[in-house]
């Protein structure tokens, strides 16, 4: 049992979830502005090996394990969130405007199902915010990634714009962007992932990318594989990959893999956490093979120890990353995940990560025809 498990997390689990939520987020704000705290971080969980560095969408990553969107949304915590050994992060959601978001409470725990519930709605302090803390973070230690979100008011004609405003404040402070049009605690956000709607955005945004900053596009693990199918041929040629995926609105045991508690399976909003762990594994691994492995796939949901990421990564993701997994098992986990990806690329007599990406098509014969090594 870790230090987190045994002494911290039955404090903050007394807490209510968003408050204990905003203490960690305090916590290590204050703890990366103090060299000596960032110090102690590097060296409590950070874990380096050259197996795991990689390259994906012309960037480079010291690890492929990330930080999930929706844990610093406001861009308050990098520098200790790059200190304690993430190989990327992912900050936002982040709107044109200052946003509330829903009423409280709108996060919930499951211990039982090792879940998370939550229905915040984008709340966030707007980029405008965000580019005054980023301009002042000074060189970025790892890839940041800026995931971008619509405001509650626009209607679904004006979202491109809304995209474009949020895309054109921050454009020069990230590494690369994610239109997140897979929410599903704003009405209507989802939507956006209808192929015309998706197209005009990111049209839109490609008409403004003067750097040339990788777009990606974070997917539902609701969406149907036909759905999906017919997205494939638009994000291969205005998207440089996918995240798979954001949270579920599904309860459902068969297509869950698991029986959630009433409690859990009654409460509004998305679900995460090891329930989502197999729906968003089957999400990658079908955008991998429909996509012949030409499209980075940044995994996430449900991963809790280096195997789950390992599935994942074979399934077709490049990268990854945690949310819900930290709530329970505490920073420890990063230091857990990478060593534990190091160790089974070594037993599987791999050297680099990137020859694991997708591994699982190459030795299924059902998909023989499909597989292209991802570039790493
Ligand atoms: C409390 C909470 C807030 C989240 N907020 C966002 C968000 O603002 N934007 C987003 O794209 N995803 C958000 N997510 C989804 C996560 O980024 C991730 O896709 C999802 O939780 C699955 O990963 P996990 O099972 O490791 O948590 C949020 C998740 C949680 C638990």
């Amino acid at each position: 049992m870790t230090f987190y498990e045994r002494w911290l997390r039955p404090l903050a689990f007394r807490l209510d979830p968003e408050t204990a939520h905003a203490l960690a987020v305090d916590a290590l704000a204050a703890a990366g502005a103090l060299p000596p705290a960032r110090s102690l971080l590097k060296s409590l969980y950070a874990f380096e090996h050259p197996s795991l560095r990689t390259r994906v969408a012309g960037l480079d990553f010291p690890n492929p394990v990330g930080l999930a969107a929706g844990f610093d949304k406001d861009c308050r915590a990098l520098s200790a969130l790059a200190a304690a050994g993430f190989g990327f992060i992912e900050a936002g959601t982040l709107t044109a405007e200052p946003q509330g978001g829903n009423p409280r409470p709108r996060l919930f725990r499951y211990p039982e199902s090792r879940a998370v519930v939550n229905r915040m709605g984008f709340n966030n302090d707007g980029v405008e915010a965000a580019s005054r803390r980023l301009a002042a973070l000074g060189p970025r230690p790892v890839p940041l990634g800026l995931n971008l979100g619509v405001n509650a008011d626009v209607p679904a004609e004006e979202a491109p714009a809304a995209y474009v405003r949020a895309f054109t404040r921050l454009a020069p402070h990230g590494d690369y962007f994610v239109v997140n049009v897979s929410c599903p605690n704003q009405q209507g956000l989802r939507r956006l992932q209808e192929k015309l709607r998706l197209e005009k955005i990111l049209a839109a945004l490609q008409g403004v990318n003067r750097f040339a900053k990788p777009v990606f596009v974070k997917l539902s693990p609701d969406l149907e594989l036909a759905e999906l199918e017919g997205l494939i041929p638009l994000l291969l040629e205005a998207s440089s990959g996918v995240v798979c995926t954001n949270t579920s609105l599904s309860r459902d045991p068969a297509l869950l893999g698991t029986r959630l508690s009433q409690d859990a399976a009654s409460t509004r909003g998305g679900l995460s956490g090891a329930p989502l762990r197999e729906l968003s594994t089957r999400a990658i691994r079908e955008v991998y093979r429909l996509s012949g492995g030409r499209l980075p796939i940044i995994g996430c949901g449900g991963i809790f120890s280096a195997e789950d990421a390992y599935e994942k990564i074979r399934a077709g993701a490049s990268l990854v990353q945690l949310y819900t997994g930290l709530v329970y098992r505490g920073l420890g986990l990063l230091g857990e995940v990478q060593e534990g990806l190091a160790r089974l690329l070594l037993d599987h007599g791999l050297s680099r990560v990137g020859e694991a990406v997708g591994r699982s098509h190459a030795l299924s014969p059902a998909s023989a025809d499909a597989p292209v090594p991802a570039p790493d």
